[in-house]
Parts: C-alpha cells; structure tokens; sequence
C-alpha cells in the first residue's frame, strides 16, 4: 500500500510518502527552528500558522520527490497526537480534507509510536519483542514493545524530558536554541570526565533531570558562565555525560530486565552522536542488538507517522471523520 504520511505535532510540516510501511519514497521536513529560536522555544499560536503556510507546499513536494501523483496514494496517516493541539489541527484537517475529497481510507496516529516504528524504515531491523527508549524534546519513555500497538511503559520521566535538559541548558548558557544538536557539538571538543553532574534514580527505570539541570544552574552561579569556548566545551561534555549515562543505563536494564536482546532508541535526542556512540559500546558489551534510525528519522517527520498508519490501514482499521486532535496521548 502507498502510504501518505503528514505531521505537524509541533515546530515541523513534514510529509512523506512510505511503500508498504518500509519502503521510504519520500520525506519533506519544513523545519521552523528559526522562527522560534528567538524566543528560546516553540511559541505555540506561531507553530500553528507557519503549518497552516506550509502543508500543502510540503505535501505537493512529498509527491513530487516520490515520483506519485495524488491518484497513486492510496492511504492517509496523520499525527492525531500527543503536540500542540493548534498545531495538530492543521494536518489532522488536512488529512480529512484529503481523505473525504479522494474517498481514501486515513488514520489518525500516535506520535510516540510513530518514532518507535521509523526503525522499520531501515535495512535492519528488530524483532518483536524489543524494548525501546523514546527519547525527545516533550518524552522520555521505556516501553516493552511486543508488537505494533502492543505496549507496555517500564520508565518514565518525573520532570523534564531529556530533551528538555538539553533546551534549558543551552538556554542557560545563552548558546542557542535547540540545545541538543548545539551542545552535542560543543561536546565533541570537550572532555566529558572534567566535570560531573549527578545521575538520579540509579535504582528505578523512571528518570529525572531536574536535578542535573539545577546542578547546572548552581555550578554556573558559582563559577559564572563560561569565558572561552574550551571551558564552554568541558561544561557541555560533562553535562550531556550525565545525561546519557542514565538513558543508557537505564535501558540495558529494563532489557535485562525483560529478557530481550534488542533496544531500539528514538526521537529526537536519538540523534546525539555521544548517546549513539555510548549505547553502542555497551549494547555490544552486553551481546544485545542495538536498533537507531538515522538522524534525519529520528526527529519529527512523517515517514515514521506513515509506517505505522501502513500497519492499521492495512488491519482494516480506519478513523471518522469526527476524530479530534489530541494534546497527551500515552501509550
Ligand atoms: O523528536 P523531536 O524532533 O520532537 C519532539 O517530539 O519533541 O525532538 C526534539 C528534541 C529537542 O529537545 C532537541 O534539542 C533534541 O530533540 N535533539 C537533540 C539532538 N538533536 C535534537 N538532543 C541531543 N542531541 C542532539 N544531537
Ligand atoms: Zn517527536
């Protein structure tokens, strides 16, 4: 089946077109990082008006990078949720708009599964049962994943996601906005065991990072911010240690736990080079398998969203055309 996907759960309009729920023929990501970066982050009423400029352009060029015409596709998943709800409205509508005027089958799709399933759209990939980590700007979640749909949570944040950390570091240190990618650069020149945060709830698979964020704040009082951008490095090192530290840990243990041999990590901060680097020494360490989409699947796009919408459209099962945007949508 030729699926197309849309998202726009929160500051990106993407669309992709997906064959079969593996095959990625296209994935157009209109990013808004620069419109918000100059509040520190995503401003919601703005998300939702730069989608509303930007959805069909992203859609007709998903098309066109995938050689199809509106005619060849023959189902529709969209983000229906856990985002920003102004913002969700715009695809969601879309996507019915489509859907009523082509009278194709459409669903409406979890975001949080929608990252989980872009690992299908490598050339490796798991077996069910796996564990996964989702890890991004609004979610940090370890699920027992037995199959599509099939989900159990086994650790969660209590504050802030890792995501965050990253965001309100960078915010605090005045280096840019989003953190991840800035401090995940910084770090590569720094020497992550100079300085050391703390790592909380060593003993459970929930997660907190409110304190290493104001272990951040207090080291910055003390010390003022950093003046050279060596010192700035050695800092961001440290911090991104701590932080990945814990994901890594944390998850090795609910695989052990559950007697699984595969991870598969996802989302946005998936992306960070140090916890990609760190998950595969330790996965090979433990004889695991470890499972990462590459960079560009592993933040917001709508490849992922159309994978997992090729898995309910083909079950048969579709949505009505009352569904609404939903703002929190656990698995
Ligand atoms: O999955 P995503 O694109 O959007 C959400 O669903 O939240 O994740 C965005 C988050 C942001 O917090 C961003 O700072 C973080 O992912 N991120 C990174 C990196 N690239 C993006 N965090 C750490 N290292 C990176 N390289
Ligand atoms: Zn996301």
């Amino acid at each position: 089946m030729i699926v197309l996907g849309i998202e726009s759960s929160c500051d990106e309009t993407a669309a992709a077109v997906v064959r079969d729920g593996r095959v990625l023929l296209s994935n157009v990501i209109a990013s808004q990082i620069k419109e918000h970066s100059k509040y520190g982050g995503v401003v919601p009423e703005i998300a939702s008006r730069r989608h509303m400029e930007a959805i069909i352009p992203v859609i007709l060029q998903a098309l066109d990078d995938s050689g199809m015409e509106l005619s060849d596709i023959e189902g529709i998943a969209v983000t229906r949720g856990p985002g920003l709800v102004g913002s969700l409205l715009v695809g969601l509508s879309v996507a019915k708009a489509l859907a009523f005027s082509r009278k194709l089958p459409w669903v409406g799709v979890n975001h949080l599964e929608a990252h989980i399933a872009s690992v299908f759209l490598s050339q490796n990939v798991p077996r069910f049962p796996f564990v996964a980590l989702v890890v991004s700007g609004g979610h940090t979640n370890i699920y027992f994943v037995e199959n599509f749909g099939v989900f159990a949570i086994l650790g969660q944040t209590r504050d802030d996601a890792a995501g965050e950390a990253f965001d309100k570091a960078a915010k605090l240190l005045d280096i840019g906005y989003p953190g991840g990618m800035i401090i995940d650069r910084l770090a590569r020149e720094g020497d992550r065991t100079l300085l050391s945060f703390p790592r909380a709830m060593r003993d459970s698979l929930d997660f907190s990072f409110s304190g290493v964020k104001t272990s951040l704040v207090v080291h910055v009082k003390k010390h003022g911010k950093p003046s050279t951008r060596e010192e700035l490095a050695h800092l961001a090192a440290g911090y991104q240690e701590a932080i990945v530290d814990v994901l890594v840990e944390k998850t090795l243990k609910a695989a052990e736990l559950k007697s699984v041999s595969q991870i598969v990590v996802c989302g946005g901060v998936a992306s960070n080079s140090r916890l990609r680097e760190h998950f595969a020494d330790r996965t090979a360490e433990c004889g695991m398998d470890l499972f990462v989409p590459p960079p560009i699947l592993c933040t917001d796009n709508a490849a992922m969203v159309a994978v997992v919408g090729n898995n309910l459209l083909g079950r048969g099962i579709t949505d009505e055309f009352s569904l609404n945007a939903v703002s929190r949508w656990p698995l």
